[in-house]
């Protein structure tokens, strides 16, 4: 029996795999690393919630027409009789998280960040898994665009510390759904009479969602609805108050920006801002991050009155785009400092080895040894395939004197030191560089 990952699901690699070279470990580590020291930076603190939650904050938050919520969710009744779920998306999860510990109360400013990873049923294609991370951040507690500005201008420079210029910034907002209901109705009204010539799927969004509709890759559907109403026509005042600001705000940050009025969020909780950002490279999976302002949900998850901002990241479509566009991520170099190598395998030798291992561990040098008691050859080709710069070269005879050879593989130059010393050593070359 061959097992294999659930489809549409990867494993990220310890080795870089020539295959897909994106699925490697050391990659994703340097960009998490990027998003964190950045949050840090802009005064974010990390927040993590567990993998599955009730599966009604989901519903609920969501929206029950939402696609996420009607047919993607992975739901299971656990032994106790609860319906779960794992999560399809991240801030829900800290919204709940936020109301149980009482953080709002606390801090009324609350800025997080997060590594989440969340599963969608979906049909899977390049860029679009069954299970994927975001990177993600949330604001609580301030409905000033100039956190909007900043919520954007983080994700933005996230792309510009990894070196991914080629991106495009879709801001639009849905307003108060006061404002919304305003709008659907006067989009189904400009709708109706096409209704016939359009999609069952359309059909289906006209009746549940019908800001959804805007959504379609249909190009005749697409040149029907270039003409509907637009939402902004429709904005409440304090929503265009705000979404004007929020342009100035971008503006003198030099941040450049489209107003895109198609663009549709797959979440019932946004109220005012929404925004993506479009990668190049992709195809049609092409949103690389997605995000917007909620300030209502958190008082229908049973918290205070809380406005609230964040997006959500997707680092496979980053590693992807990284892939597509050439990027060379300056990944950190995880092979050993320091290869021993054994000459002859003596009992005596070998407690002594494995002790002078740990000393070089012990201070903080990257150390490594075979363990498959191979002859001298073959742990030189080890520590050569490794990568290591040095190699320490140990046997009877060396133990005798009480020195141990320190050899450079680069240069080949080969020099005998006091076994007793060894560490510091070697600690001030790798010190020299
Ligand atoms: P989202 O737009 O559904 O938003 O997802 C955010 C990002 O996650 C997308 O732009 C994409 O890069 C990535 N992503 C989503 N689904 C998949 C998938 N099936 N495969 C690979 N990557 C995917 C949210 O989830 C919101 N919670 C974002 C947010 C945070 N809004 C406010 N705060």
């Amino acid at each position: 029996m061959r097992y294999s990952a659930p489809p549409y699901m990867y494993d990220v690699l310890p080795y870089p795999p020539s295959k897909e070279p994106w699925l490697y470990s050391a990659k994703w580590r340097y960009v998490e690393r990027t998003f964190q020291n950045l949050c840090r930076y802009y005064g974010y603190r990390e927040i993590r919630t567990p993998i599955l939650e009730q599966t009604e904050l989901f519903t609920r938050s969501i929206g029950e027409t939402t696609d996420i919520v009607s047919k993607e969710m992975f739901t299971f009744t656990d032994r106790g009789g609860r319906s779960l779920t794992l999560k399809p998306e991240g801030t829900a999860p800290v919204v709940r998280a936020c109301i149980e510990h009482g953080l709002f109360a606390q801090y009324p400013l609350l800025k997080l960040y997060y590594t989440s990873q969340n599963f969608r049923y979906e049909r899977g294609q390049k860029g679009r898994y069954r299970q994927h991370e975001q990177l993600g951040v949330e604001v609580f507690g301030s409905s000033d665009p100039a956190i909007d500005a900043e919520v954007i201008t983080l994700a933005m420079d996230f792309y510009r510390a990894l070196g991914i210029t080629e991106l495009a910034l879709h801001i639009h907002t849905v307003g108060t759904p006061e404002a919304r209901a305003r709008y659907l109705e006067a989009l189904r009204n400009y709708v109706r009479p096409y209704l016939s010539q359009m999609s069952q799927d359309a059909q289906k969004r006209f009746e549940l969602n019908p800001l959804r509709m805007l959504d379609t890759k249909d190009p005749k559907e697409k040149e029907i609805l270039a003409e509907a109403p637009k939402l902004l026509d429709y904005l409440d005042a304090q929503s265009r108050d705000q979404f004007e600001r929020l342009q100035e705000y971008l503006h003198a940050l030099e941040t450049p920006f489209v107003v895109d009025p198609m663009l549709v969020r797959g979440f019932d909780y946004y109220t005012g801002t929404v925004f993506e950002v479009k990668g190049k490279g992709l195809g049609a999976q092409d949103a690389l991050c997605g995000g917007g302002r909620y300030d209502r949900l958190v008082e229908e998850c049973g918290g205070p009155p809380t406005p609230g901002i964040g997006f959500g990241l997707g680092v496979e479509r980053c590693l992807l785009t990284l892939e597509a566009l050439s990027i060379v991520l300056p990944v950190e170099d995880e092979n050993p400092q320091v290869f021993l190598i054994l000459l002859g395998d003596s009992l005596r030798l070998r407690p002594i080895a494995v002790r002078l291992l740990h000393d070089l561990r012990r201070a903080g040098i990257c150390a490594d040894m075979d363990y498959q008691g191979r002859n001298f050859k073959k742990q030189l080709k080890r520590a050569d395939d490794l990568g290591a710069p040095y190699t320490l070269l140990l046997g009877e005879d060396e133990l005798a004197r009480g020195v141990v050879a320190l050899r450079n593989q680069t240069t080949r130059e080969q020099q005998e030191l006091p076994l007793e010393s060894i560490v510091s050593s070697i600690k001030e070359r790798l010190a020299q560089g």
